[in-house]
């Protein structure tokens, strides 16, 4: 059993805290992901778990135990890396091999578990070459390998398939996945990938700036994001925010000019007359049509970009000049640039966020 809780956990490189108390409990056998741009802190974290960088406030916890002062090496973690590390004169098998050899495991059980290993990732063929004559998504494969086959308590993932091709990224996600049913084994993985997140994982913390803007199952974070920033950040492509106010308190209307619209509100979620609100729309919520639409509005086509089964419009809203909007459209419309086009945005799905804290109103 692995359950990890951090508590108030801090963390300073100099005067610069890039960490800052965060409090969050990983479930025994969870798939956790911190999410979260570039420099938010997210392999900060993980290097804290794993015991790579001394905490500046606060604890780790494992299974109970403050381990803040457990070496590495001693708190039976397995750590793959965004630049993985490989021994160049070892083949594959031998990098795979090498954490069975310290444990001086028999030879019969390292040569069937490397091969398995090594089948399950697909470079079961690339087993006697040298790391420098395999391609960076296959160095990759190996050193997720060796880790996997430590089968630790805790497996701690740094990006490890950001220098996959986007095919074999995909189908690494399944293995991952899968693995982590077989291995029944706790997972914290980084990346800044929110797709892959999303797919991924039981649960999912976004970061910013070394906060958790919101931790929640992934349903929770496209459904009921807590902000604007995880609305903006969860969810390709992009939500669409619009300003605009409260125009009415019964019925309860909020918008810009003419795309007034209703939301089916909570009484107790209901803001006075001009409250500044941000409306979020999801670009699948989004209907567009050539042809007027029941309840929709006139817009301006900017761009148009097929997406196999439909297409991603981009028009600027009557009424609403420099706005741009995102919305979808069956693959059957033929719309150009330049044209006039009709949208209808679902408005049960619309969200609503207060525009001076950018928190979740519903
Ligand atoms: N050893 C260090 N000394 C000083 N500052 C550091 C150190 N390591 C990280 N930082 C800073 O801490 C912040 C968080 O870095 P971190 O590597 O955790 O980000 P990240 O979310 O993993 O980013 P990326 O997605 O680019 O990998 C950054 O501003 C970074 O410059
Ligand atoms: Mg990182």
């Amino acid at each position: 059993m692995a359950e990890i809780i951090l508590k108030n956990l801090s963390k300073r490189f100099g005067t610069v805290e890039v960490i800052k108390s965060l409090d969050l409990t990983i479930a025994d056998r969870e798939f956790f992901t911190f999410v979260g741009p570039s420099g938010c802190g997210k392999s900060t974290v993980l290097n804290l778990i794993a015991g790579l960088e001394d905490v500046t406030e606060g604890t780790v916890v494992f299974d109970g135990k403050v381990i803040n002062e457990l070496s590495p090496g001693a708190r039976d973690v397995a750590m793959v890396f965004q630049s993985y590390a490989l021994y160049p004169h070892m083949n594959v098998f031998e990098n795979i091999a090498f954490p069975l050899r310290v444990r001086k495991e028999k030879q019969a059980t390292i040569t069937s578990e490397v091969n398995r290993i090594a089948g399950l990732l697909g470079i079961g063929d690339q087993i006697k070459k040298v790391p420098r004559e395999l391609s960076g998504g296959q160095r990759q494969r190996v050193a997720l390998g060796r880790a996997m086959i430590r089968r630790p308590k805790v497996f701690l993932m740094d990006e490890p398939l950001s220098n996959l091709d986007a095919r074999l990224r995909v189908g690494m996600r399944t293995e991952l996945k899968k693995l982590h049913r077989e291995l029944g084994i706790t997972i914290v993985y980084v990346t800044h990938d929110q797709e892959e997140a999303m797919s991924l994982s039981d649960k999912v913390a976004v970061l910013l700036e070394g906060r958790v803007e919101q931790c929640a199952v992934p349903i929770e974070l496209y459904e009921r994001p807590a902000n604007i920033f995880v609305a903006g950040f969860m969810g390709s492509p992009a939500m669409n925010f619009i300003k605009g106010s409260v125009t009415s308190e019964e019925p309860f209307r909020v918008g810009p000019g003419r795309l007034t619209v209703e939301p089916k509100i909570k009484i107790s979620s209901k803001r006075p007359v001009g409250t500044e609100v941000v409306i979020g729309m999801r670009p699948e919520d989004v209907e567009v049509s050539k042809a007027p639409l029941d309840g929709g509005y006139e817009a301006l086509c900017d761009v148009v970009e097929p997406a196999g089964p439909f297409q991603w419009v981009e028009f600027t809203p009557e009424g609403l000049e420099g706005k741009r909007i995102k919305g979808k459209a069956p693959v059957e419309e033929s719309i150009n640039p330049g044209e006039r086009v009709f949208f209808s945005p679902a408005w049960d799905r619309v969200h609503l966020f207060d525009a001076d804290n950018e928190k979740r109103i519903f």
